[in-house]
This record gives structure tokens, C-alpha cells and sequence, in this order.
């Protein structure tokens, strides 16, 4: 695998065995905390159309200059503003993915990272002791916490929306969608994938199928993007009822990740009775690789699930594995680059 590092870590290369990579990593949480500043004072959005000096920024802000320096420095270094002529502006990273109001805008994830995320994982020693979750309340689990609490059930999903919209847009262009009729997403969450696949392949129709506390961001979005004719919502609980019938491709976008090896195989197993025959499922992760060596990703993806579910990031095979226990066959490997998911498993109903 290609080696990726996390762009705070990407300095000059030296053979010397020094402790930097060491400091490198453990100054993650100051290079995450000056994104999350950076987006929460909106600086981005701010200066997008004129860019800025310290001193305009200080006065946008309303801040005192001297922090305000540092934090523009510490953008710059991050690659999140460059510097021209004395003035910064949003490098093209800043001026695609955080500006409010841009399709793209990835602000609700890093906010919900920042403000649910950050503060259980100081104490992940716990959650390796314990082997539970900690996030969330995490009695008696992280999607009932949700459903309890619609403000947070708004910022999750608007914040998985954020992460899963162009994980859609790779999905629908790595597959031929044009074969399909209806695509059923299982706890299809902000509605991202389906609105996405409807936008590729005009002849399909598509169904969010999720817990109804879920559905409300999937509505409001789904009716923004136009689709509201061709993608409807269904609400239910995937382990209490059976999934709705008369789907011919079912996709499941990080749900397994979610839950235990045996939860798993009994949500693959509805799929497969509720798939039409012939039809296909598709798996969307971020795949650990079969050696579990990584990539980085999925590795800190899979710690996040340690966290909040009682879930992991598996392997390739073992998805793979699952998917032929419950009898889909031809499974396909398909790698995408996307920040959700890094592939995607295609297996059919005989
Ligand atoms: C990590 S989110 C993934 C959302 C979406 N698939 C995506 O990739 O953006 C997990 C989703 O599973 C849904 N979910 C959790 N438990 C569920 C259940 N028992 N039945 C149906 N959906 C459920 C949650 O509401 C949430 O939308």
C-alpha cells in the first residue's frame, strides 16, 4: 500500500532515526483543534471572496491579533490558507470543502468530531480495558442515543451527510447503475448515497430505509437536491422487521462497521431475503486490509468504532467471507477513494 500520512505529518524526509515522527503524531489533536477553531470562528467563509491580512482578520473575528496570527499560521502550515503578497487566502483544500453553504461543505463533521468525538477518545485506555463504547452515553447504544436526542441526531447525520456525499459520487461512478431499477440503502442515514446514484443514473429509483429519527435530514436533503419524485424514505429498525421488499440492489455504506460479526451476518441475512433475485449488494467501507496493517484510515476509523459501537472495521475477506456465508456469490473487490469509504464489495443473489 501507498504510505499515507496525515498532511500534518508531512515534513522532509530524512534517513536519521530522530523522535519527530513520534511528536509528529502526538501533536495530531493540535493540528484537529486548529481546523475545528478555524471552522467554528467560520474564518474560511469569511474571507473566501477577498482573502485577508492579520490584522482584517482580527477585525472580522473580533479577536485580539496575537492569536489570531498564530491561528493563521498554524492554517498555512496545515495547508489550509496560502500566503501571496502579504495577504492569505483559502488554499484550493480551504476554498472546496469549507466554505458554508458549498455542496461540499465538510464543516458539520469536523464541528461534530470537535464537539461528540475529541473528549471520548482522551479516554480510550477505558474503552481498551473495557472493551465498551463510551460515546454517546453509550447506554444502551449509540443510534438510541441519537434517536432520544433530535439536535444530536440532526448533527450526526448532517455530519455523516458531509462525509457521505461524494463517497456516493465514487460508488455511482464505479458501477454500472444503468442495470439496477431500484436501489435500497439499509440505514441509508442523511440519504447521500441514494440522492448521489438517482443524480448518475436517471432510470433508477431509490429507498433510504432508516430508524425514523434518521429520516428527517434524508427528507429535507432529498427534497433540496430535487429527488423527492424518485427516492423515498422508509422508516424501521433493521433488526426488529424484515427490510422492505422490491429492491434489486441493496447497498450497506458503513453499517457493519457498527456492529458484531453475528449482528452483521443477521443484517446480511435480511438483505438476502429482501433482495430480488439476481439482484446485488453492495458493501461500502473503509476496508481494513487483509493483513490489518491498515491503511491509516480505516485503522483510526475502526479505533472510532471502538469508542462509540460495539463494531470494528473489518478486512476485505471478512466481509468477503460473510457475504458468501449467507450465500451471495461473485464477489467483487471495487477500491474507491473517498473519505467514507475506500471500497466497496459487490456480491449477487443467485
Ligand atoms: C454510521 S451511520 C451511516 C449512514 C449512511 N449509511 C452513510 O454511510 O452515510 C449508521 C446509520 O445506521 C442507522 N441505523 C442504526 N441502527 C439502525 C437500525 N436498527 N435500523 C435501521 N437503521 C439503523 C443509523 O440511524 C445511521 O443512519
Amino acid at each position: 500500500m501507498a504510505e499515507q500520512k496525515p498532511v500534518w505529518m508531512q515534513s522532509e524526509e530524512t534517513s536519521e532515526l530522530t523522535a519527530i515522527p513520534l511528536l509528529q503524531i502526538l501533536s495530531g489533536i493540535y493540528a484537529s483543534k486548529t481546523l475545528a477553531a478555524a471552522v467554528e470562528f467560520d474564518l474560511f467563509t469569511k474571507i473566501a471572496e477577498t482573502g485577508g491580512t492579520f490584522e482584517e482578520v482580527a477585525a472580522i473575528l473580533e479577536l485580539e491579533l496575537r492569536p489570531v496570527e498564530m491561528l493563521m499560521s498554524g492554517c498555512a502550515a496545515l495547508g489550509l490558507l496560502e500566503r501571496r503578497e502579504g495577504r492569505f487566502y483559502n488554499s484550493a483544500l480551504s476554498d472546496t470543502y469549507l466554505i458554508a453553504g458549498k455542496p461540499d461543505y465538510f464543516g458539520p463533521m469536523i464541528l461534530m468530531a470537535d464537539r461528540r468525538v475529541y473528549e471520548p477518545w482522551l479516554h480510550l485506555t477505558e474503552a481498551l480495558k473495557t472493551n465498551r463504547a463510551l460515546t454517546w452515553g453509550s447506554q444502551p447504544g449509540l443510534f438510541e442515543a441519537l434517536s432520544s436526542n433530535p439536535d444530536e441526531q440532526r448533527m450526526f447525520t448532517r455530519a455523516m451527510h458531509a462525509v457521505s456525499l461524494r463517497s456516493g459520487t465514487s460508488m455511482a461512478k464505479a458501477l454500472d447503475l444503468s442495470n439496477y431499477r431500484c436501489l435500497m440503502d439499509v440505514g441509508g442515514g442523511s440519504g447521500a448515497y441514494c440522492i448521489e446514484a438517482v443524480r448518475h443514473c436517471p432510470t433508477l429509483r431509490a429507498v433510504v430505509f432508516d430508524l425514523s429519527s434518521a429520516l428527517e435530514v434524508a427528507r429535507q436533503n432529498i427534497k433540496e437536491a430535487g429527488f423527492s419524485d424518485r427516492i423515498e424514505t422508509i422508516p424501521g429498525d433493521f433488526f426488529l422487521e424484515a427490510l422492505p421488499k422490491g429492491s434489486d440492489l441493496i447497498l450497506l455504506s458503513m453499517i457493519l462497521h457498527d456492529w458484531s460479526p453475528g449482528k452483521n451476518l443477521t443484517i446480511l441475512r435480511k438483505c438476502m431475503d429482501a433482495l430480488e433475485p439476481s439482484g446485488s449488494i453492495i458493501i461500502s467501507e473503509l476496508m481494513m486490509d487483509d493483513d490489518k496493517t491498515g491503511p491509516l484510515p480505516a485503522a483510526m476509523m475502526s479505533l472510532c468504532m471502538l469508542i462509540d459501537t460495539e463494531g470494528r472495521n473489518y478486512t476485505w475477506s471478512e466481509y468477503t467471507a460473510w457475504l458468501e456465508e449467507v450465500g451471495f456469490t461473485d464477489v467483487r473487490r471495487i477500491p474507491i477513494h473517498s473519505p467514507g469509504a475506500n471500497g466497496l464489495l459487490v456480491g449477487r443473489k443467485p
